[in-house]
């Protein structure tokens, strides 16, 4: 990447073109799709451009994490085969047995999973702490022990937001580094590094790829991560995105490079139609109540507003008639389609309770039973009101 993509460009213009020159040999102004597991060698270790085998470095993947460090204006990006799978590879590059980590009271249920039932067996200790409220995270922390706070921020589903800045200068105190799973608000609503955090995650089967066609994961290691002994993350996390394997394949990463080109203009119109769909959910009668960081009674929006460019296009709601009626809604709808997952240019709704967070019941991290989950498209908004109208009116 050249570095004026990364200091001189607005946002959309660093979206469209960092890590992207025109290729080299052909002129082709999109970057190929390099399907190729091993590469040339003019002479042993004589590799053209570095390239030598593809779970180490392919150009397509090249792309995209160049571009992904320029879009979080970081020092390094990395693309993985799925969002968890580059949590993982942070988490294990940055922490050993005996270290502790403090984990949000409503992580994404996945999330949650790997600290409770795969990193638990691995020696890795975490409590649970609500990150809005900054005095129970300070609590929460093990001085000598906590090397990472981990922030999502919307949360996942109910829309929690936690203050970057403020759990950044806590972080640091500790000695331990903020993560912030930048998922919901996606690089174009918020950039944690430039907050404070050291690291950001992404699932870019969300919103950078944009079109539920691809599962995938980004990293990006920020430019200074000053916290003693961590100042080398980024190669920590390089060695283990080497060694352990979960890249994204060349297919995956162009096309998350391609949902990126356009995530600004879908951000703003994500937007725009969520605005009007909690309008309407607010107005209901069977609602009882909306999560919406953007509206003024949500207990985090002052933080949001500053921290966030907009507030995004995800939405959860309560019923007043509960959980049975929750279910039922969830599959009355036409135009918003039953399934799990977000951030695609159509508009999904699920139950929490029984799908994306069915892992967590029982825990601390259990969702309401009468909550919907909305991922609101870029569909003509007048449509998709109509049609949650129609089934909240009938089951409601
Ligand atoms: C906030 C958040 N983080 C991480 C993930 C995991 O990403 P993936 O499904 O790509 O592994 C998800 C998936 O839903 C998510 O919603």
């Amino acid at each position: 990447m050249s570095e004026q993509h990364s200091t001189d460009h607005g946002f959309s213009t660093r979206a469209i073109h960092a890590g992207q020159e025109p290729d080299a040999g052909t002129g082709a102004v999109i970057t190929p799709i390099f399907q190729v597991s091993t590469y040339k060698q003019d002479g042993i270790g004589g590799f053209r451009g570095g390239y030598e085998y593809s779970r180490s470095a392919n150009p397509t993947r090249t792309a995209l994490e160049e571009c992904f460090a320029a879009l979080e204006g970081g020092a390094r990006g990395f693309a993985f085969s799925s969002g968890l799978a580059g949590q993982d590879t942070v988490l294990r590059a940055l922490l050993a047995p005996g270290d502790h980590v403090v984990v949000p009271n409503d992580a994404y249920g996945g999330t949650y999973r790997l600290f409770n039932k795969v990193l638990t067996a691995w020696g890795v200790e975490h409590s649970i702490a609500p990150m809005g409220d900054l005095e129970a995270v300070r609590a929460a922390i093990r001085p000598g022990s906590t090397k990472i706070l981990w922030v999502e921020t919307p949360t996942n589903p109910l829309l929690g937001i936690a203050d970057i800045a403020a759990l950044a200068e806590l972080a640091h105190e500790a000695g331990a580094l903020l993560v912030v799973d930048n998922t919901f608000a996606s690089p174009y609503l918020q950039q944690p590094l430039s907050l404070g955090a050291d690291i950001v995650t992404h699932s870019t089967t969300k919103y950078c790829g944009g079109h539920s066609d691809v599962v995938g994961g980004a990293v990006v290691v920020g430019r200074e991560v000053s916290v003693p002994g961590f100042a080398d993350a980024a190669d920590r996390v390089a060695f283990h995105q080497n060694s352990m394997g979960a890249v994204a394949g060349p297919m995956d990463a162009w096309l998350v490079l391609r949902g990126l080109k356009t995530l600004a203009l879908r951000m703003e119109k994500h937007s725009d139609n969520a605005e009007r769909v909690v309008e309407f959910l607010q107005g209901h009668p069977a609602v009882s109540a909306v999560h919406y960081p953007g509206l003024e009674s949500h207990p985090g929006h002052e933080v949001a507003k500053r921290q966030m460019k907009r507030f995004g296009g995800m939405i959860s709601f309560q019923v007043r008639a509960g959980e049975d009626v929750a279910v039922k809604v969830c599959g009355e709808t036409q135009l918003w389609t039953l399934g799990e997952s977000l951030g695609g240019v159509e508009s999904l709704i699920e139950h929490p309770a029984r799908m994306t967070h069915a892992s967590v019941a029982g825990t601390e991290l259990e969702v309401p039973a009468d909550l919907i989950r909305l991922s609101v498209g870029i569909e003509d908004v007048d449509d998709l009101i109509a049609d949650l109208g129609q089934a909240l009116d009938r089951l409601g």
